[in-house]
């Protein structure tokens, strides 16, 4: 057995697990979801939805890693002699290489942007010229599929160098970035004058947009925001110092998480509803409106660089995660070094999301159930992974994990969160699974 890392403290842990909830789901995804599930009122149930039953599910997911201080199969083999459990450290693994691959693709984006934003290529550009530059780079196949591979090489350089010496080093320094490039960028909104539209739709409720969809959508928004459902906190968490407090590193990362999804919203906005468009744009509203909003406003030249070198820090820091699932398997599991493990996850996630990014070529038969790799990527990892693997991680936690082991994690061998242990416990056994299988089934419209 290798010599096994922690992290190194506790600013260190917060950054890395802050620096995977932290990302395209925040900024890329969060501002058109809300959007398209009509503001303040999906914000609300969002917000719930993260403290009341992702929290749980992210605790769990530690104390299974915690305990068993192993990549997410050897988690589950170590930890119950029951070796069905197995199968969500198998679910697990696939889901990271899923998600991996799309988020490559549009982290690979930000970088062909942050590109065109130096050389000045938006100034001046009508919404219409901005709209072919980004459907010729997308449908051109091979350059969205450089700029990706570009990416996740970043990624698996970073990874390699380590758990303390990569992956922290590297949140730490580039989580206070983003924020201050964030906060940045929401001072500049708030001289624009949409700002007031949208502080109304991101805080003021209509309740009558609110029924069973949005809620669903909120959760699985919520899951993927903070990296939950597939084993990528079971890893983490195999990485957090015994003593630390569990419920501290959850809340504050829930926190960081939810606070940074509404700042880009309020970073975002104004520009939209400044030149009118509407706000439910859909998936490509960073990548189609802003670059021409940016391009039009005061500092636009700045703001633009700032703004996708942003998402690429944000990216990053969650890819970190995704990988390292995979990275701790094949070097437990298969006893490779972390370089060759490196090298192995860098032609497999190369690989699938290259075909991702050129399955987006109008015209492109790599497709799989009648959509692109993409789009069904995309939805079938948080529509469906995310919530079965966050429902089998509680179900196991609350009903078949000994009792002793889950009590020792959860507070830290009775240092921390004592007081409020049962009612996690509870929340866990009871609330959680229920409202995801509630959730679930009317997603798929049983109910
Ligand atoms: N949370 C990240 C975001 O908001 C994405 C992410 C990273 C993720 N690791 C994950 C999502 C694990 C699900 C599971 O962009």
């Amino acid at each position: 057995m290798k010599e096994r890392s922690t992290f190194g403290s506790r600013f260190g842990a917060i950054a890395v697990v802050g620096g995977s909830a932290v990302g395209l789901g925040n900024i890329w995804k969060f501002p058109y979801v809300a959007g398209q599930n009509g503001g303040a009122a999906f914000v609300i149930i969002y917000v719930a939805i993260s403290f009341l039953i992702s929290i749980p599910v992210m605790l769990s997911e530690f104390s299974i890693g915690r305990h068993s201080r192993r990549n997410v199969l050897g988690a589950f083999r170590s930890i119950t002699p029951q070796r069905g459990w197995q199968g969500v450290g198998w679910l697990s693994l696939i889901a990271a290489f899923v998600i991996l691959s799309f988020y490559s693709v549009i982290s690979g984006w930000s970088i062909e942007f942050i590109k065109e934003s130096v050389v000045g290529g938006f100034a001046g550009r009508t919404p219409a010229e901005v709209q072919t530059f980004f459907t010729d780079f997308v449908s051109s196949g091979w350059r969205p599929v450089i700029y990706t591979l570009l990416f996740v090489a970043l990624n698996c350089v970073i990874v390699g160098l380590g758990v303390e010496k990569g992956i922290e080093r590297y949140s730490k320094i580039l989580m206070p970035l983003l924020a201050l490039l964030l906060v940045g960028l929401a001072v500049r909104s708030a001289f624009l004058s949409g700002f007031g539209q949208s502080v109304d739709f991101l805080f003021r409720p209509d309740w009558s947009k609110i029924n069973g969809s949005v809620v669903v959508q909120a959760l699985g928004q919520s899951f993927f925001s903070m990296s939950i459902g597939m084993g990528a906190m079971i890893t983490y968490g195999s990485y957090l110092n015994s003593r630390e407090n569990m419920f501290r590193i959850a809340a504050t990362v829930a926190v960081t998480d939810v606070v940074i999804a509404v700042v880009a919203g309020l970073a975002i906005f104004p520009a939209v509803f400044t030149f009118g468009i509407n706000p439910t744009s859909g998936p490509d509203l960073v990548f189609l409106t802003l670059p021409t909003l940016f391009a039009q406003i005061g500092g636009g030249y700045l703001i633009s660089i700032v703004f996708f070198l942003l998402l690429l820090f944000a990216a990053i820091t969650s890819s970190f995660s995704m990988l390292e699932v995979i990275v701790a398997y094949l070097v437990e599991e298969f006893d490779l070094t972390r370089f060759k493990a490196n090298v192995v996850a860098f032609l497999s996630v190369g690989l699938l999301s290259s075909l991702c990014a050129l399955s987006q070529v109008p015209g492109s038969k790599i497709r799989l159930f009648g959509s692109n790799l993409f789009d069904l990527f995309d939805y079938v990892s948080s529509n469906l992974m995310l919530p079965l693997g966050g429902l089998a991680i509680v179900i196991f936690v609350g009903w078949f994990m000994d009792r002793k082991i889950r009590r020792d994690q959860f507070t830290s061998y009775g240092t921390s969160g004592v007081a409020i242990y049962p009612f996690v416990v509870a929340m866990i056994k009871f609330v959680v699974p229920v409202a995801i299988i509630v959730m679930f089934l009317s997603l798929i419209k049983v109910i």
